[in-house]
């Protein structure tokens, strides 16, 4: 039995065989997780990732059953070890969790007997996210093999940024050259380059990945405001030009903020794109887990 907490549970192969099999679902249908059932428990807010995971269990034609957080016994004061562990004896083929705490889904693994999937922990890691991101670039560039030496600039809060985090773990395993481009406060001590300035690296990249601001998660604002912050790091039809490059954002995106509506109309946006290969990326991984 398998768990994904994060990128790195997955060796190199079985990321292209994940990356694969998304690829066959485009054109064929398969019903691999017939007869299976599926829960997903998202204590933080999802609007893509909760769907994508349960619109991917049913194409496979797998059942899903969504725990409704805010009427379950979490709030009653149950342990969320507890829940795990009670809606495990009812025999699932799989969990998806989400939670704000980073270590969540590492910790409740030690209480079921099915496969926990990461849907996202604190600041910590979304691996499915990272492995819709490698498709979207592949796909665009031709091949995991096109891949090697590609320039890309993850930009925004990368220090409260779960998805930069496991970004930056997977892209970097295929070749890509990473640059972290944040105001000195959204960035960790790290050995990646990086820039406090967006027209610094501009044309030096060949994907620029723009990541919300986590205020949710931010003990202290940090920053003057919003406006400030979209000021000198919001993705603009100005800054961009007729550069050839794409844009990827893993969503919610901020408007005006993180990008700006011009770019998000742009050809060259990948965004809708993201969310269209999220569903195959996440058949595919619950196909490689379960079936
Ligand atoms: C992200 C998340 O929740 O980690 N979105 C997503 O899953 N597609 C990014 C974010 O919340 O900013």
């Amino acid at each position: 039995m398998r768990h994904l907490i994060q990128t790195t549970d997955l060796d190199n192969s079985e990321v292209l065989n994940i990356l694969d099999l998304a690829k066959g679902f485009k054109t064929s249908h398969s019903e691999s997780l017939k007869n299976k059932r599926f829960i997903t428990i998202f204590f933080e807010n999802s609007t893509r990732t909760l769907s994508s995971f349960e619109i991917a269990i049913k194409n496979l034609k797998g059942d899903v059953i969504r725990l409704d957080i805010a009427s379950s016994s979490t709030s009653k004061g149950e342990t969320i070890a507890d829940t795990a562990a009670n809606l495990d004896a009812m025999n699932p083929h799989a969990i998806i969790v989400r939670h704000k705490s980073a270590g969540a889904t590492n910790f409740l693994k030690d209480y079921v007997k099915c496969p926990i999937v990461n849907g996202g922990d604190g600041a910590h890691a979304h691996p499915t996210q990272a492995l819709l991101d490698l498709f979207t670039i592949q796909n665009h560039f031709g091949g995991i093999d096109k891949l090697r030496g590609k320039k890309i600039a993850i930009v925004g809060d990368i220090k409260n940024s779960r998805v930069a985090n496991s970004d930056m773990e997977l892209l970097t395993r295929f070749g890509m050259d990473i640059t972290l481009v944040a105001p000195p406060h959204f960035l960790t001590n790290t050995n990646f380059k990086y820039s406090y300035n967006l027209e610094d690296v501009i044309d030096k990249v060949d994907v620029l990945m723009s990541l919300r601001t986590q205020t949710e998660r931010h003990n202290l604002q940090t920053y003057g405001s919003l406006k400030d912050y979209a000021h000198r790091f919001c993705i603009t039809k100005d800054l961009v030009g007729d550069r050839d490059i794409i844009l990827l954002h893993p969503g919610p995106v901020h408007r005006n903020i993180d990008i700006d509506d011009e770019m998000l109309e742009d050809k060259r946006c990948k965004v809708l794109e993201q969310v269209e290969n999220g569903v195959l990326v996440r058949m595919a991984v619950m196909q490689f887990l379960c079936a």
